[in-house]
């Protein structure tokens, strides 16, 4: 989507501004046209010089004056874009837009767009903190303008808080969805979507527990593709990987606490995917206390009892929701899907040969073959976790219409 796109990116007066740089080139890089425009402030931290140099354009940072005005004007440059970005946005930049202030090229291009604009606030801690930014912030969502969060982290002042900008590959990513959502042909508008991620992790004592080699990965590329689609999206979680704006991410450890997750959003939920590794089995009393090494004994027996089985409990109460379950094999991989999806009452199985290392948990890549009622199983060869969920979340956009 970043692709064959004409962006303005305005960079305000924040520390941060050195990052604005490698996100342009990775706009770039990506096949965006950009051109920047910069205020006054921003020039004491970055040249304008360097973003003319990185996007072969010149940079506008002033309505008037002929010596640095670029070739193009403020209205022609708002006219131009297909999008806009404001990386960072200064506490001050912020008000301005609230206010509908334009006292500078960058206000004024702001202030003259017709398209979408995200902006990435980025600033101390208590600057963050104060009511009138929280205000400004409020009003700048209400306003339909896209806030891309800043992170905890080590800010310049010495000391952690909120309010550092994200890494430029994390704000390239996080635009790469914005954009997506808001210049593609979104096939789950209005929709719903539940999805489950990660490998539940079943106590043994306070620092042990079983798991499972599930990374994630999956279940996070259905919910980035999902947002993408236009959907909204709540996200049952075992891991910590960044999320997709528009996500609502619930974290859970245990089978049994997934399940009252799920459950909890099921009703409202019009697709569910089912793509977290659930462990069959659970240990039947944790220990309260670390389990010390008995030297009088040679090994350790853990009794294990059957944790609830989610995709069946929500299959037998699903009403209007598309339910999608996962199944996971090393052997027999179709036939075992196949029982999985009548038994299951699902509507759709995907099912991965996890027996192949190359492909499923922990990879980036994935191979999956789709299972459902009425269709024959369908294919979806060796691609990225992502694109490959693009293609399935299609595939079900379609049965949904039927
Ligand atoms: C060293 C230094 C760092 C600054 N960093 C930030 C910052 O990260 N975020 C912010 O909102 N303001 C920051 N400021 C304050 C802004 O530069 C100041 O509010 C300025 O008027 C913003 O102008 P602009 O919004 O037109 O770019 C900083 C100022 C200085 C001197």
């Amino acid at each position: 989507m970043i692709a064959g796109k004409k962006i303005v990116l305005v960079v305000t007066g924040g520390i941060a501004a050195y990052k604005t740089l490698i996100l342009a080139r990775l706009l770039i890089k990506a096949h965006a046209e950009v051109r920047v425009v910069m205020t006054h402030a921003a020039t004491e931290f970055v040249t304008p010089k360097t973003f003319s140099v990185l996007t072969q354009h010149d940079v506008l940072t002033d309505l008037f004056s002929d010596q640095t005005q670029a070739d193009i004007s403020h209205i022609e440059l708002a006219d131009w874009a297909d999008y806009m970005l404001v990386v960072p946005a200064t506490a001050n930049f912020m008000a301005k837009m609230v206010q509908g202030i334009a006292d500078d090229a960058a206000s004024s291009v702001v202030i003259a767009r017709h398209t979408p604009i995200a902006i990435a606030p980025a600033m101390n801690l208590n600057m963050y903190q104060n009511p009138a930014v929280v205000r400004n912030l409020e009003q700048l969502k209400a306003d339909g303008v896209h806030i891309i969060e800043p992170v905890v982290g080590d800010l310049a002042e010495g000391y952690q808080g909120k309010g550092r900008l994200p890494e430029p590959e994390d704000l390239y990513a996080q635009i790469e969805v914005l954009m997506e959502r808001d210049l593609g042909t979104p096939v789950l508008t209005g929709k719903r979507v539940l999805i489950s991620a990660g490998g539940t992790k079943e106590a043994i004592d306070p620092v042990r527990y079983i798991a499972n080699r599930s990374s994630g990965k999956m279940g996070y590329a259905l919910a980035q593709a999902a947002v993408q689609a236009g959907a909204q999206v709540d996200l049952v979680s075992t891991v910590q990987l960044p999320a997709p704006m528009f996500t609502n991410v619930i974290a859970v450890e245990t089978a049994d606490q997934m399940l009252a997750a799920m459950q909890a959003h099921f009703e409202q939920a019009d697709i569910v995917i089912m793509a977290a590794a659930v462990a069959d089995y659970r240990v039947a009393n944790p220990a309260n206390q670390k389990i010390k090494k008995d030297p009088d004994q040679k090994g350790l027996t853990l009794n294990l009892v059957e944790n609830p089985d989610i995709l069946a409990q929500l299959g037998a109460k699903k009403t209007h929701q598309y339910l999608v379950g996962f199944a996971a094999e090393t052997q027999n991989l179709l036939e075992h899907a196949q029982a999985k999806l009548i038994k299951k009452q699902a509507d759709l199985l995907i099912a991965n040969d996890v027996s192949n290392h190359d492909i499923a948990f922990g990879s980036d890549n994935n191979e999956v073959t789709l299972l459902s009622k009425n269709d024959a199983p369908k294919h979806l060869p060796l691609t990225d976790k992502l694109t490959l969920s693009h293609q399935i979340l299609e595939i079900i956009a379609a049965q949904m219409e039927e």
